[in-house]
């Protein structure tokens, strides 16, 4: 019996990998476009960095974590997303000494351990920038507009911004105390999910999908009105910056995100194709992360998308996807006694900078050339005894089938000729 993917994962097979290809070049030609400097973090920390940065009462801490201890019985955690990462790499290197602002962007595998459904993985992946260091609510907007050009680049249509303000820790502590007051008598009404949630982060409960839950919290008072004035005016200022730019977004006062961390601005980019997993990408300001992991009190913004998700929507979407380069040179031996002359020529087309393959089994001809068209080769390239004995090879345009004999001296100028004349 063969042994299967587990749960939740899936491969990225030859077939689709140039559309990767193609996503993760156009993130990082806008993001660098925008300032931003790439960062690969490991794929597992410890646990503590998730516990402490993500927070201990989100989901993903509590039940979405693919945690294991190392043979020193360290408990060691699959990242589940990027920023608490992204901080702890700040911190650990301390690059505010270098970068009084840092952009920084990822691109990479995340672990959740989520129950399996339409555009939900258990290994996914997310590209993702973060801005350490400002306040400004410039960069709230810059942030936003970075990642709705991403999308833009890859021809996504009908995205919508939703955005909200989740105050401070200040003004979101008496709105937490009065969403409580407003639920009290409410509490048959929720889910048992919500009912532990009330104790534990009633804020979450704003974002339960469950329609029993949902009309409950339809009626409760929203944080807008509870801001401080600081929050308020930074809240102004990042609209007022969108607006600038005819940037178009919605405000839906109980946006509050699944990751504990988020101050101030939060923002989900969601797309109608994607059904119930609706979010295509989201992010916000955490201005207390930094210090609640051992740094300084420093603000901070940043967004992730989910990359599977993209590609989802630019399928469903049917956005032209670039074709598929191919491979340049095929080298097709018609004898056995030609390998040695063929395996040296495959040498020299690569040296020349182009893409050449051959098959090193003893097919015939004929069925090398079938490989070579199944390939999706655009030369092949033949060689036989009679043509070697002129000092020439046969070249064959797969595509329109005519061939002509190539001077050896002479051939990879040809090739290069040919392979830019497709
Ligand atoms: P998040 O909203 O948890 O935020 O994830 C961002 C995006 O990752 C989602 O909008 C979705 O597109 C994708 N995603 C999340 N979970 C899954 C899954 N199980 N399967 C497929 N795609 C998924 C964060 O991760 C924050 N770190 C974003 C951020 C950066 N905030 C500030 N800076």
């Amino acid at each position: 019996m063969i042994i299967r993917i587990p749960k939740g994962t899936q491969d990225i097979l030859p077939k689709d990998i140039s559309k990767w290809y193609y996503v993760e070049n156009k993130i990082r030609e806008v993001l660098i476009k925008y300032g931003y400097q790439e960062i690969r973090t490991p794929i597992f920390e410890y646990t503590e960095l998730f516990v402490r940065g993500v927070g201990d009462s989100s989901d993903i801490v509590t039940k979405e974590m693919f945690t294991f201890l190392d043979r020193k019985g360290r408990s060691l955690t699959l990242r589940p997303e990027g920023t608490a990462a992204v901080v702890r790499s700040y911190l650990e290197n301390k690059m505010s000494r270098v970068y009084p602002v840092l952009k920084l962007f990822y691109l990479g595998p995340m672990f959740r351990c989520e129950k399996p459904q339409a555009g939900r993985f258990r290994q996914f992946h997310q590209f993702g920038i973060e801005v350490i260091g400002t306040k400004a609510p410039e960069v709230d907007a810059e942030v936003i507009i970075a990642s709705i050009e991403v999308y833009k680049k890859l021809g996504l249509k009908n995205l919508k911004i939703m955005i909200n303000s989740v105050g401070c820790k200040k003004c979101r502590a008496i709105y937490v105390q009065k969403l409580k007051e407003s639920l009290k008598d409410k509490m048959d009404f929720l889910c048992l999910e919500c009912k532990d949630r009330y104790n534990k982060n009633p804020l979450r409960i704003l974002d339960c999908k469950k329609d029993s839950c949902q009309k409950v919290i339809k009626k409760m008072p929203t944080i807008n009105e509870y801001l401080c004035q600081d929050c308020r005016q930074h809240f102004t200022e990042v609209k007022s910056y969108l607006d600038s730019l005819g940037i178009k977004y919605f405000i839906e006062p109980r946006l509050v995100r699944g990751l504990d961390y988020y101050t101030k601005t939060t923002f989900e980019i969601i797309s109608g194709e994607l059904g119930a997993q609706d979010a295509i990408g989201g992010g916000g300001r955490y201005d207390d992360l930094i210090e609640e992991l051992g740094g300084d009190s420093t603000p901070a913004v940043g967004f992730a998308a989910g990359i599977e998700r993209i590609i989802m929507v630019m399928n469903q979407q049917n956005i032209e996807w670039p074709k598929d380069k191919g491979l340049d040179i095929f080298i097709v031996k018609v004898k056995e006694t030609n390998k040695d002359m063929a395996f040296k020529l495959l040498q020299k087309v690569r040296d020349a900078g182009l893409s050449a393959d051959m098959d090193y089994s003893s097919k015939s001809l004929k069925s090398q050339m079938r490989l070579a068209h199944k390939i999706g080769a655009k030369y092949t390239l033949i060689v036989g005894e009679e043509e070697l004995a002129k000092n020439m090879v046969t070249l064959r345009n797969m595509q329109t089938k005519e061939q002509k004999e190539v001077e050896m001296d002479n051939l990879i100028d040809e090739l290069i000729l040919c392979i830019n004349s497709t």
